[in-house]
C-alpha cells in the first residue's frame, strides 16, 4: 500500500495525465460510465459521473483513503474514542441516533440510556406542550416557539424545521439568533407573551449573543406576565445544567446533552427541540432513524457503493488535487432553503484548519468555501459565473423525484428539468462552431454572428455531482444530513485535520468583549490599532456619544 505521501503525489500526477478532460468525449466512448460513477442506496442515487474522474482516478482515491487510514477512524468514532484530542472529547453524534439497541460507551460507560431518557424528557414535554396541558401562565395553550441560540443551536432546528414544513402539526417556531436587537424585535413583534414559549439553545450557556437575547426575551416575559411566568414560557438546552439553573428554568424544563456533541452536529440532541414540537416525537424519531440509516451504510458499504465516502473523496479530488476554492450546494427544493448555510457551519467551522492533528501546518489545502441557494432561484443569480467564470466551482445538486404538492406537478417536473439541465450544460458545454450554427439556424447575419458567437461559448467540463431521492420527508432529511456530516469526516481523514474543535472562532470573540467597553465609554480607544480607533469614534460619534 502506497504511503499517504505517495498517494497524494499519484493523484496529482494523475490529474494532469490520466484524468478525463473532455467530458463529452468521455460519456461517449464509455456506456458504462454512469454505472461505474454512481452509488445507490435504497431510493437515494449519487451520480459523480459528471466530474473528471475515471476508474484509475477512483482507485487511486481509494489507495488514499487507505492510507489516510479513513476506515480505521471511522470505527474508532463510532466506538466512542476521545479522536477530538484538542479538546479531550468523544464524538458521538451518532449514538443520537442510534436505533440499533445497542450500547455505546464512553470511558465504559453506556450513554444510551442517558440519551434515551432525555429523547424521553423532550417527547412528553412536546406532547404536553403540543396538546395544550402544558400551557403558558394564563393557562392558554402556546402557539409559538422561539428558539433563541446561534451556530449550531440554530442552524440545524431552523433549517430542519423550514425542510420539513408539510409535516408541522404543533406551534409555530421561530428562530432568534442575532445579538442585533434587529432580530429579536422583529421576531416578538405580533407575537403573544401569553402563549409565547423559548427554548434558550446554547451548549455551553455562555454564547454571549444567546445569553443576551435570552435575557431580553425574558425581560419581555416578566413585563407583561409577571416574573413568576418565567418557569411557563422558557425551557432550556444545554451541557451546562449548573448555568440554566441560574437563570431560572426549573429543572424539569431543562433538556441536557453532553459534551461528546458538537454544536455543528447537534441537531440529532435536545438542540432538535424545536423540530420535535413542530413535527412531533414520532416523525422526529423517523429523522433519527434516518441519520442511523446512513450511519450503518457508512459503516458498512464499500467503498465505491458508499454515499458519505464518495462525497468525501471527490470533495477531496477537487480541494485538493484540482485546487477549486470553493463547492456551491444547491438544492432544487425552496424547503432546503437554509441548508447551504447549516452546512457552511458544519464543513467550514469543521475543516477550515490551518493545523493537521499533529499541529503541523496543514501540507497544501485544507475545506473549501462552501455556499448556494436554492435553484432554480440560483440560476438567475449567479449561476452565469459557474458556467462562464474563470473559476471551476464544483455543483452538488439535490432534488426530490416527488413533491408535497401533487396538485403541482407540472411545477415539480419542471424543477427536476432545470436540475439536470444545469449538470448538462455544465458538463457538456457549447463549442464554438454549435453556437455559431445555432445562431445561424435563428437567421442571425454572418457579422453578428462573427461578433457575438464568442459570448455564446460554455467551455463545459465543470464537474456537478446531483443527490436524487424519492421524497423529502423525515427520515430522508436524516439520511441527507448523516451524509454530509459523514462526508466532512472522511475529507477531514485526507486533509489530516480534526474536524471537530474550532480554536478559529475564539480570537473574534475575545476581541468583542474586550471591545465592548471601549464601544460604550470611549475609554481605551487610543490603545487599539489606528482603524479598530477611528471606526469606534466615527460610530459613537454618530449615535451621538
Ligand atoms: O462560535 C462558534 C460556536 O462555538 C459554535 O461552534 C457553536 O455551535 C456556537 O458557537 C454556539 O455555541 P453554544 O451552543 O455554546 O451557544
Amino acid at each position: 500500500m502506497p504511503s499517504k505521501t505517495e498517494a497524494i503525489a499519484a493523484l496529482r500526477a494523475h490529474a494532469s495525465t490520466g484524468a478525463p478532460n473532455d467530458m463529452r468525449a468521455a460519456f461517449a466512448s464509455d456506456e458504462g460510465r454512469f454505472a461505474a460513477h454512481h452509488a445507490v442506496l435504497d431510493d437515494m442515487l449519487l451520480d459523480w459521473s459528471k466530474c473528471r474522474v475515471n476508474t484509475e482516478t477512483l482507485g487511486l482515491l481509494e489507495a488514499l483513503a487507505a492510507a489516510s487510514k479513513v476506515e480505521e477512524r471511522r470505527d474508532r468514532m463510532f466506538a466512542g474514542e476521545r479522536i477530538n484530542a484538542t479538546e479531550d472529547r468523544a464524538v458521538l453524534h451518532t449514538a443520537l441516533r442510534n436505533r440499533s439497541g445497542e450500547a455505546v460507551t464512553v470511558d465504559g460507560s453506556d450513554v444510551m440510556s442517558d440519551v434515551n431518557a432525555v429523547l424521553a424528557a423532550m417527547a412528553d414535554f412536546s406532547h404536553g406542550i403540543r396538546a395544550g396541558t402544558l400551557t403558558g401562565s394564563n393557562g392558554g395553550a402556546i402557539t409559538d416557539v422561539v428558539n433563541i441560540g446561534i451556530g449550531g443551536s440554530d442552524l440545524g432546528p431552523a433549517m430542519a424545521v423550514l425542510a420539513l414544513a408539510p409535516y408541522h402539526d404543533g406551534p409555530g417556531c421561530h428562530f432568534v439568533s442575532n445579538v442585533d436587537g434587529a432580530h429579536i424585535a422583529d421576531t416578538l413583534d405580533g407575537l403573544d407573551p401569553a402563549t409565547t414559549l423559548f427554548i434558550v439553545a446554547s451548549k455551553t450557556f455562555t454564547t454571549i449573543e444567546t445569553m443576551t437575547n435570552a435575557k431580553t426575551a425574558r425581560s419581555w416575559v416578566v413585563n407583561a406576565l409577571g416574573e413568576a411566568a418565567v418557569s411557563s414560557h422558557f425551557c432550556a438546552v444545554s451541557t451546562a445544567l449548573d448555568k440554566v439553573d441560574a437563570f431560572g428554568i426549573p429543572e424539569d424544563r431543562i433538556f441536557g446533552f453532553w459534551d461528546w456533541v458538537g454544536g455543528r452536529y447537534s441537531l440529532w440532541s435536545a438542540i432538535g427541540l424545536p423540530l420535535m414540537l413542530a413535527i412531533g416525537p414520532e416523525k422526529f424519531g423517523d429523522f433519527l432513524s434516518g441519520g442511523y440509516a446512513m450511519d450503518r451504510h457508512f459503516r458498512e458499504a464499500p467503498t465505491r457503493e458508499n454515499l458519505p465516502m464518495m462525497l468525501g473523496l471527490i470533495g477531496y479530488w477537487h480541494r485538493a488535487i484540482c485546487d477549486y476554492p470553493s463547492r456551491a450546494v444547491i438544492p432544487y427544493d425552496q424547503r432546503l432553503a437554509r441548508l447551504p448555510v447549516y452546512l457552511q457551519q458544519l464543513d467550514m467551522e469543521s475543516n477550515g484548519k490551518g493545523v493537521t492533528v499533529t499541529g503541523e501546518p496543514v501540507d497544501g489545502v485544507s475545506g473549501p468555501v462552501v455556499w448556494g441557494e436554492p435553484g432554480t432561484n440560483g440560476q438567475h443569480a449567479f449561476f452565469q459565473l459557474i458556467h462562464q467564470g474563470t473559476d471551476i466551482i464544483p455543483v452538488e445538486f439535490l432534488v426530490a423525484a416527488n413533491s408535497h404538492e401533487p396538485g403541482l406537478r407540472h411545477h415539480h417536473d419542471l424543477l427536476l428539468a432545470n436540475c439536470f439541465a444545469q449538470s448538462a450544460a455544465l458538463m457538456a458545454g457549447r463549442t464554438l462552431e454549435e453556437a455559431k450554427a445555432q445562431m445561424a439556424s435563428k437567421g442571425v447575419d454572418g457579422r453578428a454572428i462573427d461578433e457575438i458567437a464568442p459570448h455564446r461559448v460554455f467551455s463545459g467540463n465543470r464537474p456537478s455531482l446531483t443527490l436524487v431521492y424519492d421524497k423529502l420527508d423525515p427520515f430522508t432529511l436524516g439520511r441527507i444530513i448523516a451524509l454530509y456530516e459523514h462526508r466532512v469526516f472522511v475529507e477531514a481523514q485526507l486533509y489530516g485535520i480534526n474536524a471537530f474543535d474550532q480554536w478559529g472562532v475564539e480570537l473574534g470573540k475575545e476581541l468583542a468583549t474586550a471591545l465592548l467597553p471601549v464601544v460604550e465609554t470611549g475609554e481605551g480607544a487610543s490603545e487599539r490599532d489606528g482603524s479598530t480607533a477611528a471606526l469606534v469614534a466615527h460610530a459613537r460619534s454618530l449615535s451621538g456619544k
